[in-house]
């Protein structure tokens, strides 16, 4: 019997339609690159329930005509390309004559447009796919579409929607992308009856920059610029020595348009390795311009990813741009010498509270000598622990119970050494462990800060003068959503005027300006977490922000401690974030090796 048929129209549009439109910030993004590619000057978008109910963008744009808003919602309909050859040479944010359609499918659009000629408007109504009504409207040159009830047809996909607040912050996400890189034009983000972000037009990026993210971010970015043949980069990005604990400040757009690129992030890892502090991770506003035919725009359903011709170029062009930038010499150290005081995020190394509680981390942990460890047995090491001298040498961890099993009970592995500054050797009856001090330091605090904020605990530090930072807008939503939360994570702070937040209180497991920084990435995490996950997620962030680094000298009483520590949990496996803690090397494979 035959078991393949032809999906009716309605079902297949619907699967079309969500591949394009995955929750409110797909029809947020179309309906803003509509706008743009129709020249407008000023986008205004507003939104109910995290636009759940109503997304609304307005725009001064091009408009249409009668005629093009008739067929604006037919499946690839599009006045942006018109063959094949056209595809080589995208300039225009759209080009599928897809968008439309697809949400078009899947809410109830009002559409009102008018481009100048003739005497009035348009006004288009659907409702899934049915045309429901055309009529005349006076309206001024421009385009405003509404879209409300999104996914009143796909139940399923409306299930998945996350809360109001979760949605509005990857929106103000999106449009803080969007007003990067159109600077010469107004972007005003409404939520209800609250404004998230108004950015009148301006004539730089670094304008744009101040209005989004306030004055400390700009005053922390220098200028960068390269050519290499057709490929051109510019923009701003961190001073040496200045830079933040997360990548949450990293935007990089091709051809005005956001890209999410691994080639670019290596590019600004690699060009920023010797100059800033280890751990931080630059700032940066990169705009990559490449000839239309060297990049290709069409590999993703969402357009969030492009393909190079050439991605060594691009790489190249990248590492120059901001190599060249720091060698011209300034550091923020020099450039800010006085406020360096009262910056965010310093102070990784300098943890600890004056009063501190027992018990929380290495820093409590016995320290008379301080950092003096020997490298470890540095002759052998060369060749026992060369990786691929043998590949089933290396027996990882990964399973918690065998782990577990592997020390007998009350009987801690020795210490032997610490080797790279990174690993800590030691060795048991059954063979030696190699571990890595961070991850290990942090699976360690992982579980104690587990258990301190089951008990509300919290070691708390006020601060006298509460430490201000400004907030960007998603940033200030996330805040405003997780300020309870943060609270009960031993963070008290208030949303002061505009985009600044004060930190008031802190837990005294951090230094004051690491507290900052942590605060700040706490709330980063929590605007993309689902909320069933968000307090474990703060939580790891908070153990692995306060634990030994790599790179970090360890006494052999401090390595002692943690070892014995990490050996009283029962499941070590792997540290809070996924990574393997220890790896072991067997005393047969051993013996073996030696031939004993
Ligand atoms: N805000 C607007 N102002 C003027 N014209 C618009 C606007 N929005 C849409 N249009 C017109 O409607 C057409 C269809 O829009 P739609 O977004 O569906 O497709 P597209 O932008 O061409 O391609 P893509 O599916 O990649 O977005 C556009 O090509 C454009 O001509
Ligand atoms: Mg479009």
């Amino acid at each position: 019997m035959n078991k393949i048929h032809v999906l009716p129209e309605d079902v297949s549009r619907k699967i079309a339609a969500g591949e394009v439109i995955e929750r409110p910030v797909s029809v947020v993004k179309e309906l803003v690159e509509n706008s743009l590619d129709a020249g407008a000057s000023a986008v205004r978008i507003e939104l109910a329930e995290g636009g759940r109910r109503l997304i609304k963008v307005a725009d001064d744009g091009s408009g249409m005509s009668r005629e093009d808003a008739a067929l604006c919602f037919r499946r690839h309909s599009t006045s942006k390309i018109a063959s094949e050859a056209d595809l080589e040479r995208i300039s225009t944010l759209g080009f599928r004559g897809e968008a439309l359609a697809s949400i078009a499918a899947v809410s109830r659009l009002t559409l009102r447009t008018f481009d100048g000629t003739g005497e009035r408007g348009t006004v288009i109504e659907r409702e899934g796919d049915r045309l429901v009504a055309v009529t005349d409207i006076a309206f001024p040159r421009g385009t405003a579409v509404e879209v409300r009830d999104l996914f009143f047809n796909l139940p399923a996909r409306r299930k998945f929607l996350r809360s109001a607040q979760s949605e509005l912050n990857v929106i103000a996400k999106y449009v803080t992308q969007a007003a990067l890189a159109s600077p010469g034009a107004r972007f005003t983000l409404v939520h209800g009856a609250r404004q998230v972000i108004d950015c009148p037009a301006v004539g730089t990026l670094r304008e744009r920059v101040f209005q989004l993210f306030g004055k400390a971010l700009v005053d922390r970015l220098m200028d960068v610029a390269a050519v290499d043949g057709g490929s051109r980069v510019e923009g701003l990005a961190s001073l040496p020595l200045a830079g933040r604990g997360d990548r949450s400040v990293q935007h990089v757009f091709v051809n005005g348009r956001p890209v999410k690129d691994r080639v670019l992030s290596a590019a600004l890892n690699q060009a920023y390795a010797g100059i800033l502090e280890k751990g931080r991770q630059p700032e940066a506003f990169l705009f990559i311009g490449l000839p239309l035919e060297d990049v290709d725009v069409n590999v993703h359903p969402a357009k969030a990813e492009v393909r190079f011709k050439d991605s060594q170029v691009v790489f190249r062009t990248v590492l120059r741009a901001v190599s060249e930038g720091a060698a011209r010499g300034h550091t923020i150290k020099e450039v800010y010498p006085v406020s360096e005081e009262g910056r965010s995020g310093r102070g990784v190394s300098e943890r600890g509270g004056p009063a501190g509680a027992p018990g929380l981390g290495l820093d409590r942990a016995p320290d008379r000598e301080a950092g003096r460890a020997s490298p470890w047995a540095p002759a052998d090491t060369g060749t026992a622990a060369a990786p691929g001298a043998g590949g089933d040498m290396y027996r990882r961890y990964v399973s918690p119970s065998s782990a577990a099993a592997s020390v007998p009970a009350g009987e801690d592995p020795v210490v032997l050494g610490q080797y790279e500054n990174m690993y800590i050797v030691a060795g048991s009856e059954e063979g030696l462990l190699v571990i890595d001090q961070h991850n290990a330091h942090e699976r360690v605090l992982f579980e104690k800060y587990k258990e301190i904020d089951r008990q509300q605990a919290w070691p708390r530090q006020s601060l006298l003068i509460p430490a201000l930072a400004e907030l960007s807008p998603s940033q200030r939503v996330s805040f405003e959503e997780n300020a309870a939360l943060l609270e009960e994570l031993g963070f008290r702070a208030e949303a002061m005027g505009g985009r600044s937040v004060a930190l008031k209180e802190y837990p005294d497991i951090f230094g004051r300006e690491a507290a900052l920084e942590v605060f700040l990435g706490l709330i980063e995490e929590a605007g993309g977490a689902e909320a069933g996950e968000r307090r474990d997620r703060m939580l790891a962030t908070m153990a692995c922000k306060s634990a030994v680094k790599a790179g970090q000298p360890l006494t052999r009483e401090k390595m002692g401690y943690l070892v014995a520590e990490l050996f009283k949990i029962s499941r070590l496996g792997l540290c809070p974030h996924g990574r393997p803690v220890v790896v072991r090397i067997d005393r047969a494979q051993i013996d073996k090796g030696l031939k004993r």
